[in-house]
C-alpha cells in the first residue's frame, strides 16, 4: 500500500464545528435587547461591577454588549500564565476592535513556584489536589484580587454547558466574596450566542474555528469531537461532574 492510501484509509476524526443558529431575526433581536437590559439594570443597582472575560464566545456577546451599550462595566481577564498564545492575541483583538481595556489579572511568581516546587509545572495531571492547588494560585487568588473592591461581578456560563450548571440563576451571591453576581447569558443556547456573534461580526476566538468550543488554559483543554460533550476538552482525564476549577464556587 503507498502511504497516500494508508493516510487516506485512516480515519479522520471530525471536530465541533461552530453550530448555524436556528433562531430567527426577531428572536434574537429579542435576546439582545434582554441581554441589553439586564446589563444596564446591574449597572444601575451596583457602583463597581466587574466582568470576567475568558475571550470565548459566550463572553465575546457580553464583550460586544458592554462595549456598544457603553455599559459602565469593566473587563478583566485572569491572565494565568497558560492560556494559548491565541487568547492572549484574542485580548488584543478585542481591545483593539471595541477601543477598550481588558485589565489582565496576574498570578503572583512566589505561588506559582511554590505550586512548581511541589507538583511540578504539570502536576495537575497526576491528582485532584494538585489541579486544586494550579488552579488556586493561577486563577482563584488572582480572581480574588481583581475582584477587590468591587460591588458585583459577571461571567459568561450558561446553563447548558454543564451538569454542574443546570441550575444557574441570573443572580447569585458570592459568599466567598461577600458580593453580588450575575450570569447574564444563564438562559441562552450555543446556538443563540453564535446567532449574535454573526449577527454582530464580533471578534472570535481563534481556536473556535479548530474545533474548541470551551477555551481554557493550553494544557488542559484539547479539541471536542463531533457529538462529544461541548466541555470534553476541559481537564479531558477528569468525570465530567469534577470538571470546574472553583472560580465559581460560591460558597
Ligand atoms: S471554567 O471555570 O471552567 O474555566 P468556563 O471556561 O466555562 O469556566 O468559563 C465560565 C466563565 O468563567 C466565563 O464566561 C468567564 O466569565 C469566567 N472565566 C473563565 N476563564 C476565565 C479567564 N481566564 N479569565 C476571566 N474569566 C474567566
Ligand atoms: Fe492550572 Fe490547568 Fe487550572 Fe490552568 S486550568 S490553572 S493550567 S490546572
Amino acid at each position: 500500500m503507498t502511504l497516500q492510501k494508508i493516510s487516506n484509509s485512516l480515519e479522520k476524526p471530525t471536530f465541533w464545528a461552530i453550530p448555524t443558529s436556528t433562531l430567527s431575526a426577531a428572536e434574537l433581536g429579542e435576546k439582545t435587547a434582554a441581554l441589553k437590559q439586564r446589563l444596564e439594570s446591574i449597572a444601575s443597582r451596583f457602583s463597581d461591577v466587574r466582568f470576567a472575560t475568558s475571550l470565548a464566545a459566550e463572553d465575546m456577546v457580553i464583550t460586544d454588549a458592554i462595549a456598544t451599550g457603553r455599559v459602565n462595566i469593566q473587563l478583566f481577564t485572569l491572565a494565568t500564565g497558560r492560556l494559548h498564545q491565541e487568547t492572549l492575541d484574542m485580548a488584543q483583538t478585542t481591545e483593539k476592535h471595541y477601543g477598550i481595556s481588558i485589565a489582565k489579572a496576574y498570578p503572583e511568581d512566589r505561588d506559582v513556584q511554590a505550586f512548581i516546587d511541589q507538583y511540578g509545572m504539570n502536576g495537575f495531571y497526576d491528582g485532584e489536589a494538585a489541579k486544586k492547588a494550579c488552579c488556586g494560585a493561577r486563577k482563584i487568588k488572582p480572581l480574588n484580587a481583581a475582584l477587590l473592591g468591587a460591588d458585583a461581578w459577571l461571567t459568561g456560563q450558561r446553563r447548558e454547558q454543564s451538569t454542574t450548571r443546570v441550575k444557574l440563576d441570573f443572580e447569585e451571591h458570592d459568599d466567598a466574596r461577600g458580593i453580588a453576581k450575575f450570569n447574564p447569558l444563564f438562559d441562552w443556547t450555543e446556538s443563540d450566542i453564535w446567532a449574535y456573534i454573526k449577527q454582530k461580526d464580533a471578534p472570535i476566538h481563534p481556536l473556535h474555528l479548530k474545533g474548541y468550543p470551551s477555551i481554557g488554559c493550553e494544557p488542559c483543554t484539547r479539541q471536542v469531537k463531533k457529538g462529544e460533550d461541548i466541555r470534553a476538552g476541559r481537564w479531558w482525564w477528569l468525570q465530567s461532574d469534577s470538571k470546574e476549577c472553583g472560580l465559581h464556587a460560591n460558597k
